[in-house]
């Protein structure tokens, strides 16, 4: 199957990332959204990403341009009906994905590609909602999406070859490396990931160190890029309690349970960056 027009549903953090690697590949791209203003606030954070490219001399003003036209910005899911493969990055919520993955699976040709970018939610019972769950795949960007090589790939129960290799090649043209995963809770990231995160926040509940303490301790003696506590307020308090949610019910194993700590902060309404406050507090940046 030979992919030309490409969809991301979603222009927020994840979403609008995904629409730049794949009009920086040469795709023709449809980013939509359900309101306007998220549309644009995606293209406003493409164009400044590719900006940041222009003046460090890696891209010309005039290929930002071509990148940028090829996105159709969209709040009409009806023009997924000429899309080839269609990748969705909205929240981590069951109820919302499985409800957008019907109304996808009426629009979107038959045969035709249908992605999630979940970050731990089934994709088994998320292809169970289409009418082509042998056509679904779980196709896993990390965040900065531009930045981080990997694409993690989840084949659910029914997902058929020709989809993952589409994917697999997809993922490559876009410059990132795939790799494959089976669908088990948090596939292979988060189920690592996760834990590790919950742990920092229960060193910190207990009084083990502050945060700062931490997070120096896994950057200076471990090599992270940042600490567990940083890349929690990076990721979203909420996608992280979300995530050790479905790792906690899936095994079913008290290991995964979430710290209460990382509960009252969700609970406050303290998200992280996004909100201006999480373990740190962003409010001046
Ligand atoms: N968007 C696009 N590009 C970005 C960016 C962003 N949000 N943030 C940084 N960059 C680019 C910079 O422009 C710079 O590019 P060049 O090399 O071309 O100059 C490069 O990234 C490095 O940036 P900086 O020098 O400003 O900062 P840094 O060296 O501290 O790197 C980082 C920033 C890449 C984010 C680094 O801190 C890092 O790797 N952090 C860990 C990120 C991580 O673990 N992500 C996975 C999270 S888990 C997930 O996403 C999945 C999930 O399911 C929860």
């Amino acid at each position: 199957m030979d992919v030309k027009v490409f969809g991301v549903v979603g222009a927020g953090q994840m979403g609008n990332g995904i629409a730049h690697v794949a009009a920086a590949s040469g795709l023709k791209v449809i980013m939509n959204d359900v309101k306007q203003e998220f549309v644009d606030r995606g293209m406003a954070v493409i164009e400044k990403n590719l900006g940041r490219a222009v003046s460090k001399g890696k891209m010309t003003e005039e290929e930002k341009g071509e990148i940028l036209g090829r996105i159709k910005p969209s709040i009409d899911p009806a023009d997924f009906g000429e899309a080839d493969f269609v990748v969705e990055a909205v929240v981590e919520d069951l109820g919302l994905k499985t409800a957008l993955f019907q109304r996808l699976d009426e629009i979107v040709p038959a045969g035709k590609i249908l992605a999630s970018n979940t970050s731990s939610i089934s994709i088994t019972k998320l292809a169970a909602v289409t009418k082509r769950p042998e056509k679904f795949i779980g196709m896993h960007f990390m965040n900065p999406v531009p930045v981080m090589k990997l694409v993690e790939i989840i084949n659910g129960l029914a997902t058929d070859k020709e989809t993952t290799d589409v994917t697999v090649e997809l993922s490559k043209k876009f410059g990132k490396i795939p790799v494959e995963a089976y669908d088990f809770p948090g596939f292979i990231s988060n189920r690592v990931l996760m834990p590790m995160i919950n742990e920092a926040v229960f060193a910190l509940f207990e009084g083990v160190g502050t945060a700062e303490a931490i997070d120096e301790v896994m950057k200076l003696g471990m090599n992270h890029p940042m600490g567990p506590l940083t890349l929690a307020d990076f990721i979203g308090l909420d996608t992280c309690l979300a995530i050790l949610n479905v790792l906690y019910e899936g095994f079913g194993d008290p290991k995964y349970r979430p710290c209460p700590l990382l509960k009252k902060y969700v609970d406050a309404g303290f998200l992280g960056r996004k909100s201006g406050r999480g373990f740190y507090d962003y409010s001046s940046k």
